[in-house]
């Protein structure tokens, strides 16, 4: 298992660039099983779930070639299992649930276990498919879904989910008739695989707002797609510019789909504008201050840079709050933040982190995706060196992030252990 080695306390100035989307990636992947002809996927992230992803799509029958950013896919054999040894190392795997339903009928899925962050059921996903005329029943840990021919429905989710919405839209596209999506999720990324499924001849009318109209096709054609830019990369870029007092230049910054996590990093004293080179980042006059946050569905906050600033809230001149009202158990950070000198109360969903002038570097451990990305950001921060074991967990949703830092200043090592 792999380790960072970070030596902190240096100002990052450069210019990065932002890769390409994992979470409209996923979905846009999985919706390849959907296709006829041979297509080709651009901008797609070197990413470990990216990989685990076209594992899935290989043991589904897709013959699928990845170089560099680029990924073909051709329709082969389909079958309809993805094995547990899959889907638990990537709970995104339920994803190929609706497309299978609606091109089989058929479909045998390893129900996706918790993780870190939560419990994360699917039973949203279930009960709209259902809806639309899916059957299922549990055998052994694996979902078993079947259905003569989807039809369109009117599903009303009781709870905001991404990849319920995405499950769903893959499903109604090829289905008979219409499917209305209401209390649809918002996100870019569903905008994003709904703006593919178009563009391959789906009609789809709504993306982006909570309802979704989707009258089914016969069949989806298309050649090439390049998937959006990772807002939350970027993000994570911007949080990086603050938190190292530095500057910092990012290309292909969706700066669209981030108004929300701009105000608020604005509003702690970040200066972030938009130029005709890309998005350029650094400190106000100010320096950082506390502010409060509450992670929602979009256009809200969003969970996924949650960690992220609350390791630059950690050094800020007062005191901040943050509200996790998306998953029940996404302050694994806290405690390794802790280690490096913060000073973090929780209580319940709500964090209180009282910022303190600066952090020490420490031995931490990763645990989540975005846990990871907070840790580094602390240890950049940070006087001294920071240890942070188990790297793999980054691995699966940064591409090559300790290089893209490396170019703009930072001081940090892979060490294989
Ligand atoms: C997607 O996960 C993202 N993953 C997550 O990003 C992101 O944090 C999340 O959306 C919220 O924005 C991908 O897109 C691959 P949800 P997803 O269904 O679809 C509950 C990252 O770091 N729920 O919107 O699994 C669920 O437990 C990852 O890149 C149900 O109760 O999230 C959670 O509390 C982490 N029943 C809430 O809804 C369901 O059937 C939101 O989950 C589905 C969800």
């Amino acid at each position: 298992m792999d380790k960072f080695v970070i030596e902190g306390g240096v100002p990052l100035h450069g210019t990065v660039t932002v890769s390409g989307s994992k979470n409209a990636a996923l979905p846009i992947l999985f919706a390849a099983i959907l296709l006829d002809d041979p297509f080709t996927f651009n901008n797609v992230p070197r990413l470990q779930d990216i990989k685990t992803t076209i594992k899935l799509l290989e043991l589904l029958g897709i013959e699928v070639e990845h170089e560099e950013h680029t990924v073909k896919t051709r329709l082969g054999n389909l079958l309809p299992e993805a094995p547990y040894d899959l889907v638990r190392t990537m709970r995104a795997s339920v994803l190929c649930l609706g497309p299978l339903l609606t091109r089989l009928g058929r479909a045998r899925v390893s129900l996706p276990g918790g993780c870190a962050i939560g419990a994360r059921p699917v039973d949203q996903h279930l009960k709209g498919l259902e809806q639309m005329g899916a059957r299922f029943d549990l055998d052994g840990g694996d979902i078993i879904g079947r259905a003569h021919k989807l039809h369109g429905a009117k599903i009303s989710f009781d709870l905001t989910t991404v990849g319920g919405t995405e499950n769903l839209l893959m499903a109604a596209v090829l289905a008979e008739g219409e499917t209305i999506l209401e209390n649809a999720a918002r996100e870019p990324e569903v905008v994003d695989l709904a703006n593919f499924l178009v563009s391959c001849g789906a009609n789809i009318k709504g993306q982006g707002t909570s309802v979704i109209h989707i009258e089914g096709v016969k069949a989806l054609h298309g050649l090439n797609y390049a998937i959006m830019p990772d807002r939350i990369e970027a993000g994570t870029f911007l949080a990086a510019a603050g938190i190292t007092n530095g500057k910092l230049l990012l290309k292909n910054c969706p700066l669209a789909d981030m108004e929300t996590v701009v105000a608020r990093l604005e509003e702690m004293g970040m200066d972030i504008r938009n130029t005709s080179d890309g998005v350029l980042a650094s400190l106000g006059k100010t320096g950082l201050h506390g502010i409060d946050v509450k992670t929602q569905p979009y256009p809200g906050f969003p969970t996924d840079m949650q960690a992220q600033i609350m390791a630059l809230m950690s050094i800020a001149s007062s005191t901040s709050m943050i509200e996790e009202r998306i998953f029940e158990n996404r302050f694994m950070h806290v405690q390794e933040l802790a280690r490096m000198g913060a000073q973090i109360k929780i209580s319940g969903h709500s964090a209180m982190i009282r910022g303190v002038p600066h952090l020490i570097g420490a031995q931490v451990m990763a645990s989540d995706l975005r846990a990871s990305a907070s840790l580094v950001l602390a240890g950049l921060a940070a006087q001294g060196t920071t240890h942070i074991r188990r790297i793999y967990h980054l691995d699966r949703g940064y591409e090559k992030l300790e290089e893209k830092l490396n170019a703009v200043g930072a001081r940090i090592t892979r060490v294989s252990q």
